[in-house]
């Protein structure tokens, strides 16, 4: 396409260049790759809940960039990491989303290995012994895994800061919550979008759009004073928002919510959420909690997982209660996830055949109301990483 918008240039001109963001950005097939060197590969990346691990060797299996992942708590009730291929031939061995067993073994030439990743039997090993292949140096490849607050993240950057430096003071907000020892995950769900995977979580970042959200509307902009609100940027491009409160009252069909059990920690009105740079969001809503995470399949598709979380030992009642409120919103037929997963894919659309060449991110509001501060500080940590400039990428 050979077409300028000479207005659309000068429009951009005259803004500072940390408040706008070119296209290329999220179409560029260098960029991407870069990405994935310098923050996926880099930096840590949430997996799972812990309760999703609950027993001594239960493990789930993922792909995260196209390396097969298998997580698996021991028998010393530690949560271990491992790629998922096998040290002989270099099939992958586990293929079940989930299970629970002592002994991993490769359905190939059933090489066995334990819950340490140790490789414990190979069969007919003697045929090996003129060739001195030792099996104390075949185990599975360990990944650097760490839990915080019952959340589990990886990273495949052997030199990373400790998880708890890299997640700071950030999710203090939810301590009361996430370490109450009650929670558990009671609702996954998935879905590939046409998009590039920071358009998702702009979604997360952007305060601004929720004008978009009908609920969102009648229950949040006029629920408090948007002047109440605080955007707060934290090290590492780490952001949070506290001060809103949401009137379920004012909705037709959810004013029940108003008065029902809220989760350890909160009560029911609350509503704040917290961005873990690059990929991660966790909101607190009440009665239930919700965390997502993008990951990149390619520039211009991603995978984006959903968790809902409540109460552990809950009522049969109070169960189909909370799955009601959290699907309301966040479920995968609720008026706020699916409708952020459009927004997404409408932006997708607009940068992937150049149509739209930048986005603005300058509302500055001092950090309150629909202030894109959050924004601002997010691709702020993003160049740093990236070495890539915003605006000249
Ligand atoms: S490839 Fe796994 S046992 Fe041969
Ligand atoms: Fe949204």
């Amino acid at each position: 396409m050979n077409y300028e918008n000479i207005v659309a240039l000068e429009r951009k001109l005259s803004l500072p260049e940390t408040h706008f963001v070119s296209g290329n950005v999220y179409t560029d097939k260098t960029i991407f790759e870069t990405e994935k060197s310098k923050i996926f590969f880099h930096t840590w990346h949430f997996l799972c809940h812990e309760s999703e691990l609950l027993d001594k060797y239960d493990f789930r299996t993922i792909s995260f960039l196209g390396q097969p992942l298998i997580i698996i708590r021991g028998s010393d009730n530690k949560i271990r990491s491992f790629l998922n291929v096998c040290s002989h031939r270099g099939a992958k061995i586990i293929h079940s989303p989930s299970g629970n067993s002592k002994k991993l073994t490769c359905f190939y030439h059933l090489w066995s290995y334990n819950d340490r990743g140790e490789c414990t039997s190979i069969p007919r090993e003697k045929g090996y012994d003129n060739a001195n292949l030792q099996k104390r140096l075949c185990g599975l490849t360990e990944i650097k895994t760490d839990v915080f607050m019952g959340m589990i993240f990886i990273s495949f950057n052997k030199k990373i800061m400790p998880l708890n430096d890299f997640i700071g003071n950030s999710l203090d907000p939810f301590k009361d919550t996430l370490c109450s020892g009650e929670l558990e995950v009671f609702h996954y769900s998935k879905s590939t979008i046409k998009s590039n995977w920071k358009a998702w979580q702009e979604t997360n970042l952007d305060l601004y759009h929720e004008w978009m959200h009908v609920l969102l509307r009648k229950t949040q902009i006029n629920a408090g004073n948007m002047k109440d609100r605080k955007v707060k940027i934290m090290p590492n491009g780490h952001a949070m928002v506290g001060g809103l409160k949401a009137k379920y009252g004012a909705y037709k069909g959810i004013n029940y919510r108003q008065s029902s059990k809220a989760l350890p920690g909160l009560s029911s009105d609350d509503f704040f959420f917290v961005d873990l740079f690059p990929n991660f969001a966790i909101l607190a809503r009440g009665t239930a909690i919700r965390i997502d995470t993008v990951t990149p399949i390619d520039e211009n598709t991603s995978l984006v997982e959903w968790r809902g979380l409540g109460l552990r030992g809950d009522t049969s009642k109070d169960r189909r209660l909370r799955w009601k409120h959290h699907n309301q919103y966040w479920g995968p037929f609720g008026r706020n996830v699916p409708e952020d997963a459009f927004a997404a894919e409408a932006c997708g659309e607009g940068f992937i055949k150049s149509a739209s060449r930048y986005q603005i991110i300058a509302r500055e509001e001092n950090g309150t109301g629909q202030d894109d501060g959050m924004l601002r500080a997010w691709y702020k940590e993003w160049s740093k990483l990236t070495s890539l400039n915003i605006n000249k990428p």
